[in-house]
């Protein structure tokens, strides 16, 4: 099975806000991104709304044809109440900081496994699918396997900053962190900072990668090639 993409779309609403008004629409974002071949939709709703409005996320929940994957951190009672409200396919729990510019560190998931073993507990009972977000560590993969996820994501920050000057170096922890997923029976995903350029060699050397959520690197590309290639041409990488 081909890694799945699913394009976060919280670029769209970046651009939106920055003038007030409906335009570009992420609603419409949603809708054609499926409609051009993405596998699923991700939205980042943050504490401040800066830039997914938890009222898009209510408006897309209906429209999705694919998979609708909702990214955030479980602190924030609101976010909780969300996810349990529009009953996504898969919530992905980040510890992100309210005000921080974007995730930049995984779960440490020893020191914080009773808290997302009931967090993550409370959405599996809701039927929803539960990936958390972790740095691409032994330690923290194997640590996840205890919290009843049923997915990890990779974080790939440090996989795309590395890529350009040794990409075997770059991916070696990666390798690493997926065989321990799969020995303990964890679905994998990844995320962040993949683009055009490192996300073949990416899903070709990751066995097993379920999904990749791709947003700002995609959108970028938009903007020159069009979102239905830019779209396609993410698909094409991934087999
Ligand atoms: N995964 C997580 C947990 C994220 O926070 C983000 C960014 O919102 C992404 C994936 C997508 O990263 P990028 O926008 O760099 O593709």
């Amino acid at each position: 099975m081909p890694t799945k993409l699913s394009v976060n779309i919280n670029k769209i609403a970046t651009l939106r806000n920055s003038r007030g008004g409906d335009n570009p629409s992420v609603l419409q974002a949603a809708i054609d991104c499926q409609l051009f071949g993405a596998d699923g939709i991700t939205v980042h709703p943050r504490p401040d709304e800066r830039h997914i409005r938890y009222s898009d996320v209510r408006e897309i929940k209906p429209i999705i044809t694919t998979e609708f994957n909702i990214e955030g951190n479980p602190l924030e009672d609101k976010f909780v109440a969300l996810v349990l409200e529009t009953l996504p396919a898969q919530v992905t729990l980040v510890p992100d900081d309210p005000g921080q510019l974007t995730s930049n560190h995984g779960w440490d998931t020893i020191k914080k496994k009773d808290y997302l073993r009931d967090i993550i507990a409370v959405f599996k009972k809701a039927g929803i699918r539960v990936s958390i977000f972790v740095d691409p560590v032994e330690a923290m993969v194997a640590g996840a396997a205890d919290t009843g996820t049923d997915r990890v994501e990779l974080y790939t920050e440090a996989y795309a900053k590395n890529f350009h000057s040794d990409k075997q170096a770059a991916i070696a922890d990666y390798i690493k962190a997926a065989k321990v997923a799969a020995e303990k029976g964890l679905g994998l995903n990844a995320g962040h900072d993949l683009d055009l350029h490192n996300l073949k060699y990416f899903a070709q050397n990751i066995p097993g990668l379920l999904e990749v959520s791709i947003g700002h690197a995609l959108i970028s590309d938009a903007l020159y090639y069009g979102l239905e290639n830019a779209v396609q041409m993410y698909k094409g990488k991934l087999g």
